[in-house]
């Protein structure tokens, strides 16, 4: 049973859009979502969009966040951007540790785990991405790997800052190709990833929320929802479509 949790659908633009594009997509989304008890809705676009967002989407019941952050607060870091400048723009939540930015970013778990902890020093909640590729799927790795994503973090802030977060599990090999988790495979590494947390504290654990993401469509997210430990999901191409968006937003609130 999900109840006392918080679900979430949330869509990752990843690096797509354009001013005119968001506010088109912002402005189907404002029309075609009504609010729902306990299930909240979000964006994560790119870092120049989000003063757009915060006009656009201000004063709506619509999240919005970044798909990344420092793990530095302030100076000389080229190129980076903080999590206080985040929260000028309204940001609640930000993204750590995509797949994307640990495979073509050379983002590792030490860095993950500071950016998480520099998201929550300026009032943000991390959404920790975690998940294996398929040659750690084939291996039988999964739950060492997703095992070792998670420790990193909760060795660095403790089990407590998982009270404020989110955890997504995202499958390497599911994003972007098609291929989704069947609904046991997600729910199998959500039921290890509740597990490992409650290793260090039941409750927090049972609380925490899970997002699936990894080829999310309308056609497969009903049956993706309404698994036991999964709490909503990460939609990558398909939140670029308003109506495959909206469809997806849908059928979390039957879930
Ligand atoms: P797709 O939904 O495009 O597979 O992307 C998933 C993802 O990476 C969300 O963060």
């Amino acid at each position: 049973m999900k109840v006392g949790r918080r679900r979430l659908v949330a869509g990752n633009w990843k690096m797509n859009g354009s001013l005119a594009a968001n506010e088109r997509l912002l402005d189907a989304l404002k029309a075609g979502l009504k609010p729902v008890a306990g299930l909240e809705f979000a964006v994560f676009a790119p870092f120049p969009y989000l003063a757009a967002i915060s006009s656009l989407l201000s004063g709506s019941f619509i999240g919005w966040g970044a798909q990344d952050v420092s793990e530095h607060d302030v100076g000389a870091y080229t190129g980076e951007v903080s999590g206080s400048m985040l929260r000028e723009f309204g940001c609640r939540y930000v993204l750590v540790g995509h797949s994307e930015r640990r495979q073509l970013f050379g983002e590792v778990d030490m860095q993950v785990a500071a950016k998480f902890a520099a998201a929550q020093r300026h009032g943000l909640i991390p959404i920790l991405c975690v998940g294996e590729t398929l040659e750690q799927r084939e291996l039988g790795a999964t739950e060492v790997v997703v095992g070792r994503q998670l420790d990193a973090v909760l060795d660095l802030t403790g089990i407590v800052a998982l009270k404020n977060a989110v955890v997504a599990y995202e499958p390497v090999w599911a994003i972007g190709t098609g291929k989704n988790a069947s609904p046991d495979q997600a729910q199998a590494v959500h039921a290890f990833i509740r597990e490992r947390l409650a290793l260090r504290s039941k409750e927090i654990a049972d609380a925490v929320t899970l997002l699936y993401g990894g080829s999310v469509k309308a056609s497969n997210a009903a049956e993706l929802f309404t698994q036991p430990d999964v709490d909503g999901g990460l939609i990558g191409g398909a939140s670029l479509i308003a109506d495959d968006f909206l469809a997806i937003c849908k059928s979390a609130e039957n879930a």
